[in-house]
């Protein structure tokens, strides 16, 4: 029995694993820097109450909390909004406007291990700051589907509401936002007949409790048409008419503008994250029931965090789950490197091997040079298995001549090259 094991939820990432996320990472800083975003990195240690001011109660009740040494009460991050936010009301605050900031990195939520739900996750995470016109949330949708794209998810679409639609007809009825939070709540984890309840007890009249119900029903692929709808079955809430109203100009830039991505519109659609204030949005895929990103605008908690009045949209994407749907859909992880494997073939031409290891380095080959002493025949197998292109063998007779065998280890075909051409040699083959 091994004296110590992995703590419940946590996991490690073996080579191929690591090399796997690293390499999706890679995609999303990619992104960022395709799309004018610069990278902020901020703890993973936060305050209590800075996390759990606006996140809602399902986040809530699975942080990582505790008391440092100093008595403070703090968590482990659930999601880097909060963070960003609390640096736009600070060190931010006078940066001119908009500001587009992206993160990525581990994240805690005490969730129940499960098929792409783990304790510790990663994200990439994206917000734009300063812009509360519609091309800002589309820039949001816009580099979501790129990403997508660009990683090879070949089936995906974006589910697409606006809270606006949903608190507007509830603030036109006289509930409380606290108490619109425990309808959408219950909207969030799709228990429709309990949120109807909810509002009903809410004192939501009959005709909302009807706009609801039909609200509950419709979804689809044409945005235009479930909008139009949306409007005329909310036509005496006038915030839900201006919330689809909003949702129809950031979906028209998108069909207009061709970014992409399928995308389904759901007016019932709510999310478990309270700071949202209008578009919402996730990203899904047929094979799994879960989402690999999320995101939406919050217009409202930088200034709840003492900054000033600054719109704001952003998303996280779900790196692990966007690494399980690539497995899922059969997806090709293109990890391209050209491996070198440099074979000394006795001591004493160690030295030429380093050589030879450092000149390729610099050219920008990945190189692995044999050093367990090991037979040519021996090391040439470890190559094979570690997947190397090419092996570079090197004795005391090429070496008095200036030259090392190459062999091409996908061909096995080999031959004296010189050692001035090696460089050239690998570009070529
Ligand atoms: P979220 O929907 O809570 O949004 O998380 C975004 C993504 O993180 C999810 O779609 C999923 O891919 C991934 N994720 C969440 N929980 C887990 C978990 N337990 N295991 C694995 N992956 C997980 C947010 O975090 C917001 N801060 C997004 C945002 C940014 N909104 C505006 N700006």
């Amino acid at each position: 029995m091994p004296k110590f094991q992995r703590v419940k939820g946590m996991r490690d990432f073996l080579p191929s694993e690591a090399s796997k996320l690293r390499h999706v990472e890679a995609a999303t800083r990619e992104i960022a820097s395709l799309f004018g975003f610069e990278e902020i990195v901020t703890p993973i240690v936060e305050r209590y109450d800075l996390l759990t001011a606006k996140s809602g109660e399902e986040i809530k009740s699975r942080m990582y909390v505790f008391n440092d040494l100093g008595g403070r009460r703090v968590a482990l991050r659930p999601e880097f909004t909060a963070s960003v936010a609390r640096l736009m009301a600070t060190s931010l605050r006078n940066e001119p406007k908009p500001l587009r900031l992206f993160s990525t990195g581990t994240l805690y939520r005490y969730d129940e291990p499960q098929f792409g739900r783990y304790r510790e996750f990663w994200q990439s995470n994206f917000e734009i700051f300063g812009s509360d016109r519609p091309e800002a949330d589309t820039d949001i949708l816009s580099l979501t589907s790129d990403l997508m794209q660009k990683l090879g998810v070949k089936r995906f679409w974006l589910k697409i509401g606006h809270v606006g639609i949903l608190r507007g007809l509830l603030t036109e009825e006289d509930v409380e936002e606290q108490q619109q939070n425990e309808v959408l709540q219950l909207m969030d984890s799709k228990r429709w007949e309990n949120a109807l309840q909810k509002a009903e007890s809410l004192g939501v009249s009959a005709d909302g409790i009807s706009a609801l119900k039909r609200i509950f029903r419709i979804e689809g692929k044409d945005g235009r048409k479930i909008l139009q709808d949306t409007k005329t079955m909310l036509k005496d809430y006038s915030i839900a008419v201006s919330a689809a109203e909003n949702l129809e100009q950031i979906l028209d830039l998108y069909i207009q503008g061709k970014i992409g991505a399928e995308m389904i519109i759901e007016p019932r659609f709510a999310r478990g994250l309270e700071y949202y204030t209008g578009m919402i949005f996730e990203v899904l895929v047929p094979e799994m029931d879960i989402s690999l990103g999320g995101g939406g605008r919050y217009d409202k908690l930088v200034e709840m965090f003492g900054g000033e009045p600054t719109p704001a949209v952003g998303v996280a994407h779900g790196l692990d789950r966007i690494s399980l749907a690539l497995e899922e859909q059969g997806g090709l992880f293109e990890v391209s490197k050209q491996l070198v494997f440099i074979i000394p073939i006795c001591d004493e031409v160690l030295h030429k091997a380093l050589e030879v290891a450092k000149q390729l380095r610099k050219e920008g080959y990945n190189v692995n040079m044999e050093i367990m002493g090991r037979s040519v025949s021996r090391a040439l197998q470890d190559a094979e298995k570690r997947e190397a292109n090419f092996a570079v063998i090197i004795g005391p007779r090429e070496v008095a001549e200036g030259k090392v065998m190459l062999r091409n280890l996908t061909t096995r075909q080999q031959n004296l090259v010189d050692l001035q051409e090696l460089p050239a040699m690998l570009l070529k083959k």
